[in-house]
């Protein structure tokens, strides 16, 4: 550990914004547990039966349930209280890193010139950032990802990485972002196949790094980079990353183009990207992920489910952020059939993979080794029952 301050654990909200990010912790909590129940139950109990009441059948996708449920008082109640609480998540955070702003950016600049843990960090603010981010706050975050206020700005990352821990309903006023998605995916790596050894890693939109670390933890020989259009996002995630110890290389670049040469990674990644690019950029970047693997590498990338694998009723829950959370793309990615649009872009059927991994940290050991060891990579009903989808192929 170096004597950097960590920009992860800076912040501290005074008694107004810690007892407020508690209650957007909890309502959010509430709104995604106890009403999304209440609201299923009227779908089953009502909703649906009278759809088949008037069609002879069932709803057959997400949007005819859509469709049903848009003017029910429960999903007008629960959808707004769903808008706000995303809202006031990003709000409930944003005071206190004004209040520290600078001190923040001081903060990043002391680790970009001791840089004590060997990483690096790449801006290029010629760097094409996609029109969905200019054009709209992704996921209602004010200022989306790109935004800079002033000269080297770190506030984006700082929100990001603030807010997304209220977001989780995790102790608001601590950093508990803790990369569980790639803390899975490389522990089940390493017991499903232990003779990979990737030595280069490429996380594409890491934003603020969150899911880039665990792979440094589990292949500390690795050389891992990420990439991300967004500046202030990566000169936190590599601030955070310095202070922690861990050697990350961040650079700005768009996963379209990302200026790597051929076969350069074994293995690329990514968690919660996809479903935030459009489907012409999605294949661009499955051809540039082709591109830039070695022969032999591996593509293996975490999202929401296809909507081919989920039932009508998930289907319209989970498309709600493509409605009302600035995620214009999110149901077009979902209704991809991945395995097709992965051959399309250059990867060989017979080598793609789709694997439901149980969250690592929440999951008994033994219970994680057997299903990475099993060979059934579809079940769903295991650890907690928490499971990140990935999809992805062998080159
Ligand atoms: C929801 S965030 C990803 C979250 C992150 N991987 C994690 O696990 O915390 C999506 C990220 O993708 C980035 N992004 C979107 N389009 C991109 C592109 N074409 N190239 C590179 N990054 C992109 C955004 O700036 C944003 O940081």
């Amino acid at each position: 550990m170096s004597n950097i301050r960590n920009v992860g654990e800076m912040v501290e909200p005074n008694h107004d914004e810690y007892n407020r990010q508690r209650f957007v912790s909890i309502l959010r909590k509430k709104v995604l547990m106890d009403f999304a129940g209440d609201m299923k139950t009227i779908y089953q109990k009502k909703v649906e039966p009278n759809f088949e009441k008037k069609h002879g059948r069932k709803p057959k996708d997400g949007r005819e349930v859509r469709k049903a449920m848009l003017h029910e008082p429960v999903f007008e109640g629960w959808s707004s209280l769903r808008y706000n609480a995303q809202l006031m998540t990003w709000w409930s955070v944003q005071p206190a890193i004004e209040r520290d702003l600078s001190d923040l950016i001081q903060a990043a600049k002391d680790a970009r010139a001791a840089n004590p843990a060997g990483g690096s960090l790449e801006l290029n603010p010629d760097v094409d950032v996609p029109r969905e981010i200019t054009e709209l706050d992704v996921h209602l975050m004010p200022g989306c990802f790109h935004t800079e206020y002033t000269d080297d700005d770190v506030a984006q990352g700082a929100v990001y990485h603030y807010g997304t821990t209220v977001f989780s309903g995790g102790l608001p006023h601590r950093r508990i972002t803790k990369g569980g998605v790639a803390s899975s995916i490389a522990n089940y790596l390493k017991l499903a196949h232990p003779e990979f050894k990737p030595k280069r890693i490429l996380d594409m939109g890491c934003t603020a790094g969150a899911n880039t670390t665990p792979y440094k933890e589990v292949y500390p020989e690795a050389e891992v980079h990420g990439i991300d259009v967004g500046a202030p996002l990566l000169r936190f995630g590599h601030a955070r990353a310095e202070a922690e110890g861990a050697a990350l290389h961040f650079r700005q670049a768009n996963a379209t183009d990302t200026g790597y040469p051929d076969n350069h990674f074994d293995f690329i990644t990514s968690s919660f990207f996809f479903h935030e690019v459009s489907v012409p950029d999605t294949k661009k970047i499955f051809k540039e992920c082709l591109r830039i693997l070695k022969p032999g590498g591996l593509m293996l990338h975490m999202e929401l489910p296809p909507s081919a694998l989920t039932d009508p009723y998930y289907n319209f829950y989970l498309d709600w952020d493509a409605f009302y959370n600035n995620e214009p793309h999110y149901e077009k990615f979902r209704g991809l059939d991945f395995p097709e649009a992965l051959a399309e872009c250059g990867f060989e059927k017979d080598k793609q993979l789709m694997v439901r991994i149980p969250n690592f940290a929440s999951t008994p050991p033994d219970e994680f080794k057997a299903v990475a060891t099993g060979g059934d990579t579809m079940r769903r009903d295991h650890g907690n029952g928490a499971v990140w989808f990935t999809f992805g192929s062998w080159k």
